[in-house]
């Protein structure tokens, strides 16, 4: 059966490097209809909506999207450049991310960081008899995509029913001569509903791909009830698992460890907050955006797009200076979401064949300054580094 794809380039590079992904899942045998899918700085501006309607419903039909990237700007900005004949209609800029995870309930969000072996970007660190050693890196981080720190329910200057609510905690004693203009408040809501679903969608991976822990990393012991009730849903889906070890992390700790033993950690889960910084510091030693790949995976839909952002710098660079790696690594979990396992490993074998190979790297493997003469320095073009890939395939 062809499968139907809706490709969301966005901005920037991410109009570079979807066609490129698309091009590796080609040669691997894959064979589906893209459908384009509209999202965007270009769509704000001309319609003063970044995620059309038209969008969404092609998602609902197709159930499967990936995604480049999108610009953002702050709200003066977004406000200067929409269509003229759009201004003081009540549009407002909201990120169509944050949008398409909030309407189509992607909940779960998965981050692998794996190591490539000679990857120049990989993390070494200095071994007691004053020489390197080079961890192998495997970890997957499961972060809550929806609830929490980012759910958005806050307020500078709370209304008086929020304080007054506020002020039925004894806690908020401290708090309550401070000005209302002066008092700024960011909820962290946990449900138990999704907090049950994260640690489950980390188990059963973890059980899956055979990773021998799960690690809860939040900070229970100062944030008693939204850590609390994550570490208590850990442990209870962890009942189910009894041959996959329970580990809990504080959040400042593990950016600690991080860099001491990494290799120790295999699935690790986190609420919104908590699960996007340990997630970039994990990407951090396994080469950092050029390689980060991601899933956000609902009930109904899931979108598959590189951590990555647009890199307006390099948008108009050609030919392209950019490293499609990240995400050929997302469109392989889409494979992976979809049972194209076979295929997905073969792309993922090319792709360590070529770094392990050394010859063919794009810019940021080379370790120099984006720019134009990147190539003359002995950098490979963004389509170079995908006709490697796919020539290894
Ligand atoms: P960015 O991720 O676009 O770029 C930061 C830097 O990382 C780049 O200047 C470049 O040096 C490097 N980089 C990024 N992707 C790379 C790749 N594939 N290969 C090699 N190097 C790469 O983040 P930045 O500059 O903070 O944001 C630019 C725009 O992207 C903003 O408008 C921001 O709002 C948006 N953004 C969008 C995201 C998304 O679509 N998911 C995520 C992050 C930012
Ligand atoms: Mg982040």
């Amino acid at each position: 059966m062809k499968r139907t794809i809706v490709a969301m380039p966005g901005d920037g590079i991410g109009k570079v490097v979807l066609p490129e992904a698309i091009r590796v899942l080609d040669a691997a045998g894959f064979e589906a209809e893209y459908v384009n899918g509209d999202i965007g700085w270009d769509f704000w501006c001309s319609e003063g909506n970044p995620l059309p309607q038209r969008t969404v419903d092609l998602l609902a039909e197709h159930k499967v999207g990936l995604f480049g990237a999108i610009t953002s700007k702050p709200k003066n900005k977004a406000a200067a450049e929409l269509d003229p004949a759009l201004r003081d209609k009540g549009f407002v800029y909201y990120s169509p991310i944050v949008t398409m995870r909030q309407h189509f309930d992607l909940d779960i969000c998965i981050r692998p960081c794996l190591s490539f072996p000679g990857n120049p970007l990989n993390f070494i660190r200095k071994s007691a008899d004053g020489g390197f050693e080079e961890p192998k890196v495997d970890v997957v981080i499961f972060r809550q995509n929806t609830e929490g720190l980012y759910s958005g329910v806050e307020w500078t200057n709370p209304p008086a029913d929020v304080r007054a609510a506020l002020d039925t905690h004894p806690r908020f004693k401290a708090f309550r001569d401070v000005p209302g203009e002066d008092l700024a408040v960011s909820t962290r809501i946990f449900t138990r509903k999704y907090c049950r679903r994260i640690v489950t969608a980390a188990f059963e991976y973890a059980d899956k791909y055979g990773y021998k822990s799960v690690t809860v990393c939040e900070k229970p012991n100062v944030i008693r009830e939204t850590s609390g009730m994550m570490e208590a849903e850990a442990a209870e889906a962890a009942k189910r698992f009894p041959h996959i070890q329970l580990w809990s992390t504080n959040i400042d700790a593990q950016m600690m460890w991080l860099t001491k033993n990494p290799e120790d950690y295999g699935v690790i889960v986190a609420g919104n907050m908590f699960g996007d910084i340990v997630s970039d510091g994990f990407a951090g030693l396994v080469g950092g955006l050029g390689f980060a790949c991601s899933a956000n995976i609902g009930p109904d839909v899931a979108v598959f797009e590189p951590t990555h952002g647009s890199a307006p710098k390099y948008e108009k660079l050609d030919p392209s200076i950019v490293n499609p790696i990240a995400m050929v690594l997302s469109a392989c979990m889409m494979l992976d979401h979809i049972g194209e396992k076979e295929k997905s490993d073969r792309i993922r074998t090319a792709v360590a064949a070529v770094i392990a190979e050394g010859k063919v790297r794009s810019y940021d493997m080379m370790k120099l300054a984006g720019g134009p003469d990147v190539f003359a320095r002995g950098a490979a073009t963004t389509q170079q580094i995908t006709d490697a890939i796919i020539a290894k395939m």
